[in-house]
């Protein structure tokens, strides 16, 4: 096909561009004299702009128990405005009525938006919708196997999948007890992909009144590693050495003093 008219032009533009750019003599020239190019500027790299958005983060909840530490993750990535992407499996939705007074319309509002488990055209199920983690919360032996063996037959187990092959964080609040050889064997495969391994366990050490105490203190640890450091929970921060000195002082001289008091009165 013969080159169309503007592209004739194109191409007398160039030629005549080329005949007029000069190519330095080296050996001619004097080395005093500044050295110009009449060349063209090198062409610029194309302008994208960069895509500005807030903290991202997936949230999938199972049929596990311990729905409440998802609504108190909800609850709290909320308050410190993260945009949050929620999947809650079937099961999720029948454990979490014996578990907790909110209805799934009310743990489905935490979030800013929400998916159903079926939906695997949903953003989160793409390697292209970007974000900074998930988070499997709490996460059933089923969903840990359907991971480990990249099964992605539902909407969390393929955005888990997807978290994973692109390298981005995963956390797994995995709930079973006592463990058999598979379940620890599906964690120890995920954990050596990159995975967390989760399982909230209590501190106690923080001496908790309340349940929500022992939860404040699991979730807090969770976004922990993800960077997102709260002062929702209490935080070890070593033995009060001076203060245990002193109280046993005071109890070493209450004895002494009882001491003293019997023998002055017998
Ligand atoms: C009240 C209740 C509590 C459950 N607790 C657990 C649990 O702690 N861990 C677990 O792996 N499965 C538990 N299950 C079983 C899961 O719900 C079941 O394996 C389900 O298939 C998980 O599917 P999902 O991962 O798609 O939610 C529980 C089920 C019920 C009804």
């Amino acid at each position: 096909m013969p080159p169309s008219r503007s592209c004739n032009r194109f191409l007398s533009l160039a030629t005549r561009r080329a005949a007029t750019t000069k190519i330095p003599n080296a050996a001619a020239s004097n080395h005093h004299r500044p050295i110009t190019t009449t060349s063209q500027p090198p062409p610029q790299p194309p302008h994208f702009p960069v895509s500005q958005r807030p903290f991202r983060m997936v949230i999938g909840i199972t049929g596990a128990t311990g729905t409440v530490f998802a609504i108190r993750l909800l609850q709290l990535l909320q308050t410190l405005h993260v945009e949050t992407h929620l999947v809650m499996s079937r099961w999720a939705m029948a454990t979490g009525k014996y578990e907790t007074p909110l209805t799934e319309a009310q743990i489905l509002s935490l979030a800013t938006r929400a998916y159903s488990p079926r939906d695997l055209s949903a953003p989160i199920a793409s390697g292209s919708f970007v974000h900074d983690g998930m988070m499997i919360v709490p996460c059933s032996m089923k969903t840990l196997a359907a991971v480990r063996a990249g099964l992605c037959d539902d909407l969390i187990s393929r955005a888990a999948d997807v978290s994973l092959k692109e390298g981005r964080k995963l956390l797994l609040a995995v709930r079973e007890t006592p463990l058999s050889d598979i379940h620890l064997d599906n964690m120890l495969a995920l954990r050596r992909a990159g995975a967390v391994i989760f399982p909230p366990v209590p501190a106690f050490y923080t001496q908790p009144e309340t349940i929500e105490d022992i939860v404040d203190q699991s979730v807090g640890r969770m976004l922990d590693s993800f960077g997102i450091h709260t002062a929702s929970f209490k935080r070890w921060d070593g033995f009060d050495w001076k203060a245990k000195r002193e109280a046993a002082a005071a109890e070493r001289s209450a004895e002494a003093g009882a001491e003293a008091g019997a023998e002055a009165g017998g």
